[in-house]
């Protein structure tokens, strides 16, 4: 059967993950616009951008029921935590995304972790704290490193893992004391040790699809080392994780938590997203997220070969799909502003995008008044390199990275060391 080319969709959010989601749409044979709340100045190129934000739910479910949406696909936790998916659910809007009371997989560590114990999830175990002298006087009993994680949203910032008890003071002191994210509390887990890689299943309840694998890299510089960010690159696929592990990974971790929520009457549906790492003991679960991760979305969905829409509606209405994937290597380099992920300007006029043929995702561009692209965030862009081999994806992004001129980004040279 051929389907007509007259869906519409709506993708919110503005980042790199959200310029890919928007990619893969325009890849679709069904896909026949594309809005994008708000998106940024290259999602512009590829969809309408609209200028709502992502966490104004009244006037996104305003702009899906008077443009007649087909579908919306949220990007960002925030506009999740809000509970856009129940309000866009109660006005019959078909979306990917989990309810606000699922988003607490990736919104409570303590609902996370308590759940993992209950269904014998492995990952590491943990105590909770809300004052600052139990939880100082646990981690000063304890030997180092100290995994010290505030529970609750922190846009990838609330993880120390401390080296000395200087350091894992201070974290505790600004978490519980100062209150550096809010009034959540503190868990404390053991150290785990292993390659770490990210494993995305889109799920509908019990139904679980899952996405080729990936792996991030949190640390700012090379050699995985200074402060853990948002991701500063990503690849896929990634080789040392065998169909073995892959397997056991979606057994034991993804399809046995998708089928938890659903014991608990929190049934999930939208991406559930798996931290792993490899320990000696097999897979076990870092953190889950409650959305695409970024920026492993950058380097995932370009390897979809199935139509994305045919495939984000299947799992919305709960039929059964089975997505392809190119056995072709994907590996992206974030450009970041310096300083980022501590405090940076804005404003710089970056070169260089158009010329050759690049592959970039943008994260945080806008337009200045003269129409130069300019930096607006933190990460700034992602530059995309693809190739038979991870080393040949490796070469191409690095080659792009060298012709883009800004004298305000940063970027590792080292993307891909694990497998490279
Ligand atoms: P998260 O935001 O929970 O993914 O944590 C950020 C990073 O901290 C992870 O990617 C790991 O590198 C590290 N990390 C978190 N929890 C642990 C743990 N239990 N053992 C070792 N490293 C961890
Ligand atoms: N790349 C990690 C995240 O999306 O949280």
């Amino acid at each position: 059967m051929i389907m007509a080319k007259d869906k519409k969709v709506l993708v919110v959010g503005s980042g790199g993950r959200c310029h890919a989601i928007v990619d893969a749409f325009s890849r679709s044979e069904r896909v026949e616009k594309i809005y994008c709340a708000p998106g940024n100045a290259g999602i512009a190129e590829q969809a309408e951008c609209l200028p709502i934000s992502a966490t104004d739910i009244d006037a996104l479910i305003s702009f899906a029921l008077e443009k007649g949406i087909d579908l919306t696909v949220v990007g960002p936790e925030a506009a999740l935590a809000e509970g856009i998916v129940d309000r866009f659910r109660d006005k019959g809007l078909r979306i990917l995304g989990p309810t606000r009371e699922a988003t607490r997989i990736e919104s409570s560590k303590e609902f996370a972790k308590e759940l993992m114990m209950k269904y014998d999830v492995p990952t590491a175990s943990y105590k909770v704290f809300s004052e600052f002298d139990p939880a100082w006087e646990y981690v000063s009993s304890r030997p180092l490193p100290a995994v010290i994680k505030y529970d609750g949203l922190a846009a990838g910032k609330g993880v120390v893992v401390a080296l000395t008890y200087d350091e894992a003071e201070t974290a505790l002191r600004s978490m519980l004391l100062d209150k550096e994210f809010g009034s959540g509390k503190v868990v404390i887990e053991d150290f785990l040790e292993g390659p770490e890689f990210s494993f995305m299943c889109l799920v509908n309840g019990r139904k679980v699809y899952p996405l080729a694998l990936a792996q991030d890299h949190k640390r700012a510089f090379d050699g995985d080392k200074g402060p853990n960010t948002g991701g500063m690159g990503a690849y896929s696929p990634v080789p040392f994780v065998t169909e073995e592990i892959r397997k056991t990974s979606l057994d034991t971790i993804l399809q046995r938590v998708a089928d938890a929520m659903v014991d608990e009457g929190v049934e999930f549906t939208g991406v559930l997203y798996g931290g792993l790492i490899l320990t000696k003991e097999g897979p076990k679960v870092i953190e889950f997220n409650a959305r695409f991760g970024d920026p492993e979305t950058e380097v995932v969905l370009p390897r979809l070969t199935s139509d994305f829409y045919d495939f984000v509606e299947a799992v919305v209405d709960g039929r059964p799909f089975e997505p392809e994937w190119n056995d072709k290597a994907c590996l992206g380099i974030v450009m970041a502003a310096k300083g980022y992920p501590g405090s940076y300007s804005k404003g710089s006029v970056i070169k260089g995008l158009e010329d050759g043929d690049k592959k970039v995702f943008h994260m945080g561009t806008s337009l200045d008044a003269e129409g130069n692209l300019v930096t607006a965030g933190g990460r700034v862009i992602m530059v995309i390199g693809e190739g038979d081999t991870l080393a040949e994806a490796n070469e191409k992004a690095l080659e792009a990275v060298g012709s883009i001129k800004c004298d305000n980004l940063f970027f590792r040279r080292d993307i891909g060391h694990w497998s490279l």
